[in-house]
């Protein structure tokens, strides 16, 4: 079945149906349920036999919705050309790009004068900003950001501000900052919500500290946008950044959006077809607008990917919250009753959590613990410094024996089994230490009697 042809009049050159993100629309239409995700049901290999994969590791990336899978399916069936073609498969490619980037647009609330550009990854869409800013702009960025975040703009003109104890020492620092470094052009770079901590940083109110001083801001939504609402015109920020690996589309794709002058007057950052107007022997015109800065062809499945998601995310919110809400609340309060065990906070206290809690436990390496978890539980964690490596130094403190911890992160691939499997696993380690003899060597920890499971020796899928 093909899904050429929309509403128009225009004789179809297939039978007649409807674009991708209707398709997805019919697959996930109950907004009081969370929507359903591809892989649900996966079996992983444990001590045990095959087990149905806890995965508490949606901070790193998350599996596909089910609604993002019918959109690949659909534009895989019909995509042609994009923005090149007369022939109508290549028009309705491109109008599907086109609204996905509208899509986007309503997901990030934007406003008029916002571009939404597509990008390979958050850590891409930084890159991107950074090569268009302004010569004279000077970067204002926490300590404890991603190093996606803290990393791509030019060192000798990124004033790095301390990592903060509480929320009301962020923005004293922010505002202090800005106020000791005055430049024509300044921009802070903040996260939205921690990908170390899950803690959720007061964007709007550090938006409005910086435009006090005349300072644009970038807020990095790229833990956040999965679980909590992102809306440029109600917090009033310059520009957001995201990954569909982490908003249950695949990896690939990733947004930038803000206003569009900086976008416009800066170098385009992939130089070549697409992003030109007109090219002589002697000069070369570059286009503006999204065009600008996606040289090459884009990736419009990824794009068509993450719109789906988006627009199923933004059905679903409230469903969503709910779901990670009561999760979240089981995996704090199992956690909270383990001896000894100690999560890492930026602000401490209350703090307003999006599902990720990362922790450590006396006299456990994190990296045993995430294989333990795994071998014994088939629960999925990450262990590390999670790309915060100021952050988690920061966070265990100097004396602490340990220089890794071990993070849970929950999203719509959790189960309340899945959590209660790995607050009893944890508990466990903590009690009885692994139920098998482990070896530390250069690749870390290995099973000491061999590990039956060879991930090489799956059949990849093709
Ligand atoms: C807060 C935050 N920012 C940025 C990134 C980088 O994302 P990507 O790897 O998709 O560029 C991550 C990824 O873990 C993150 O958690």
């Amino acid at each position: 079945m093909s899904l050429l042809t929309p509403a128009a009049p225009i004789a179809p050159v297939h039978e007649a149906t409807t674009p991708p993100a209707a398709v997805a629309r019919q697959g996930s239409s109950f907004v009081s349920e969370p929507p359903r995700l591809v892989g649900a049901d996966l079996r992983v290999p444990t001590r045990q036999g095959a087990q149905v994969y806890g995965n508490l590791d949606h901070g790193a990336s998350t599996p596909a919705l089910f609604a993002v899978k019918q959109a690949v399916e659909a534009t895989l069936e019909t995509y042609a050309s994009v923005h090149r073609g007369a022939g109508w498969a290549s028009r309705v490619t491109s109008a599907w790009y086109e609204q996905a980037r509208d899509e986007v647009a309503r997901f990030v609330g934007a406003r008029p004068d916002d571009e939404v550009l597509f990008t390979r990854t958050t850590t891409d869409s930084w890159n991107l900003l950074a090569r268009a800013l302004p010569d004279d702009a000077v970067v204002f960025v926490f300590e404890s950001e991603h190093h996606s975040t803290l990393l791509p703009w030019e060192a000798i003109r990124t004033v790095r501000l301390p990592i903060p104890s509480s929320i009301d020492e962020a923005l004293a620092l922010l505002d202090r900052g800005l106020e000791a470094h005055l430049a024509a052009v300044r921009l802070v770079v903040v996260t939205a919500a921690s990908n170390v901590t899950g803690e959720i940083w007061p964007v709007a109110r550090l938006a409005e500290i910086a435009h006090s001083h005349g300072a644009r801001i970038a807020v990095d939504a790229a833990q956040l946008a999965a679980h909590r609402a992102v809306d440029l015109a109600a917090w009033d920020v310059d520009y957001v950044a995201f990954s569909g690996h982490k908003v249950y589309a695949p990896f690939g794709a990733g947004v930038l959006a803000g206003p569009r002058d900086w976008l416009d007057a800066g170098e385009p950052y992939l130089a070549g077809g697409g992003a030109t107007r007109s090219v002589s022997q002697f000069s070369t015109i570059w286009q503006t607008g999204p065009a600008r800065h996606e040289g090459g062809s884009p990736n419009v499945v990824g794009a068509i990917a993450l719109a789906a998601a988006c627009a199923t995310i933004a059905r679903h919110r409230p469903a969503i919250e709910a779901h990670e809400a009561h999760l979240l609340d089981r995996l704090r309060s199992g956690l909270a009753a383990i001896p000894g065990l100690r999560r890492l906070q930026i602000f401490g206290g209350d703090a307003d959590l999006v599902g990720v809690v990362t922790f450590t436990v006396p006299g456990l390496d994190p990296s045993l613990v995430s294989q333990a978890l795994s071998w014994e539980h088939g629960v999925g964690v990450r262990d590390g410094k999670f790309c915060a490596h100021l952050l988690v130094d920061r966070l265990l403190g100097i004396e602490q024996p340990l220089t890794t911890a071990v993070r849970a992160s929950i999203g719509l691939g959790t189960t309340e089994e899945a959590v209660d499997r790995l607050v009893g696993g944890v508990r466990r380690l903590v009690e009885i230490g692994p139920l098998d003899e482990w070896t530390h060597g250069a690749s870390g920890w290995t099973l000491a009697a061999g590990d039956p499971r060879d991930p090489a020796a799956v059949l990849p899928p093709w």
